[in-house]
């Protein structure tokens, strides 16, 4: 007889599907799409390059990168009336809410009659996704605000675009590279929260909007996606950048059993290989900008948690130094998960895509703790 399969809270270890989409090796801190290191799809590729190679498995062709490009910018706009919807919602309310509700209509607006048994609608589905989400966010932050929303240009690379979008400049070389590279390398994480949460929806052969709705919201929480914002909230709460007053802030959180956002990772028991790259990015923006006083106080708190949970494997994140670049693009703090949100629903259409080629509805089991075989007493009895 097989025994029943143990418990594991959080499904930490356990295999959820077989992917030949994104390779982690914790440890080594090593992050890889398709087989390519990370390290080496930001230095050399645009997001659009990454996102062919996501969804179709490999590197395009100049002239495969062109026709996909162009697919993506003549998809960017929105119909007017998803935006009239965006005006209907409370202008105090979180830009991922804004974004779930968005996604989520859009399902009924290009539902065209197809369904997602059909490979042709499950890739338009990929390319109108991949190139609204960022017109979506842009014009949020603008509806917000009392402002009319920017149309977005079809001359301009996914990154700049979205950056010209959000207040009608169009960025600089440098922003918009590292707008790209940041997009890059939030594209795909393997089997994460939100990942699993799309892979599940879309198990059910719901719409890939609906998929990717729910991934949307899974991302938004401060222990996934949304730790980018809290990152930056927390950071401003540390008095100075001194060793002593960082550490005696670092410490008090710990002795009270918090977390400390941006740091430690289900996977990487090293620091993240995003996190390197990201630091990076925030110091060449440095170069040009100037410097800011919370990023010394970050460095800091770096070196005074590798003193005091390093040996745990509790090191940066990808979202510990993401919100310090964001914050120099000039973003407000909460856009930062939404930029991750466009960057992400790559990976997750990705998975969407393989998990339909071989598809299984997800439905687990479950450790049974409650009481069976009751009785029901009838209200007017109860007591
Ligand atoms: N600060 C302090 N202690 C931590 C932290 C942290 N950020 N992360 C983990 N630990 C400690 C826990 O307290 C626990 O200690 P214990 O064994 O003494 O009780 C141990 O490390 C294991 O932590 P878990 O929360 O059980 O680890 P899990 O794998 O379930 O969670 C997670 C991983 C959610 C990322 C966690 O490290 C965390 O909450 N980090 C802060 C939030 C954050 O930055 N999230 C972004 C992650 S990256 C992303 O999703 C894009």
């Amino acid at each position: 007889m097989s025994e029943k399969p143990e418990y594991v809270p959080g499904l930490a270890g356990i295999p959820a599907a077989r992917s030949s989409v994104c390779l982690i090796d914790g440890a080594a801190g090593k992050l890889q799409y398709r087989g390519y290191p990370a390290e080496q799809l930001a230095e050399h590729c645009t997001f659009e390059e990454v996102t062919y190679l996501l969804l179709f498995g490999e590197l395009p062709t100049r002239a495969q990168l062109e026709g996909f490009s162009a697919e993506l910018a003549r998809e960017r706009s929105l119909k007017f009336r998803i935006i009239d919807v965006l005006k209907q919602l409370p202008e105090s309310g979180h830009p991922m809410d804004a974004l779930t509700a968005a996604v989520a209509v859009m399902g009924m607006f290009y539902a065209e009659g197809d369904h997602v048994a059909d490979p042709a609608f499950r890739r338009l589905c990929a390319i109108r996704l991949v190139a609204k989400l960022p017109t979506v966010v842009a014009a949020w932050h603008r509806i917000r605000r009392g402002d009319n929303p920017i149309e977005p240009r079809t001359d301009l690379g996914h990154a700049a675009n979205f950056l010209y979008m959000l207040e009608g400049e169009e960025p600089d070389e440098l922003a918009a590279r590292i707008m790209d590279v940041a997009l890059v390398l939030h594209a795909e994480h393997s089997m994460n929260a939100s990942t699993f949460t799309c892979r599940v929806t879309a198990s059910t052969l719901a719409d890939p909007y609906a998929a990717v709705a729910s991934a949307i919201g899974s991302l938004a929480g401060p222990l996934h996606g949304g730790a980018n914002e809290v990152v930056l909230q927390m950071l401003r709460t540390i008095p100075d950048a001194s060793p002593e007053a960082v550490r005696r802030w670092a410490e008090d959180k710990l002795a009270r059993k918090e977390k400390i956002m941006g740091f430690g990772h289900r996977v990487y028991k090293v620091k993240d290989p995003r996190a390197d790259i990201l630091q990076g990015l925030a110091v060449s923006l440095f170069e040009k900008l100037g410097t800011t006083p919370i990023y010394s106080i970050a460095v800091e708190l770096e070196r005074q948690m590798k003193d005091l949970v390093g040996h745990k494997g509790i090191a940066p994140n990808v979202d510990f130094y993401s919100g310090i670049v964001y914050e120099k693009l000039g973003l407000d703090t909460d856009n930062f998960t939404p930029v991750f949100a466009i960057s992400r629903v790559s990976g997750w259409l990705a998975h969407l895509l393989e998990q339909l080629e071989d598809n299984r509805i997800y439905r687990p089991s479950q450790v049974w703790t409650g009481t069976a075989d009751r009785t029901v007493v009838p209200i007017a009895d109860r007591g």
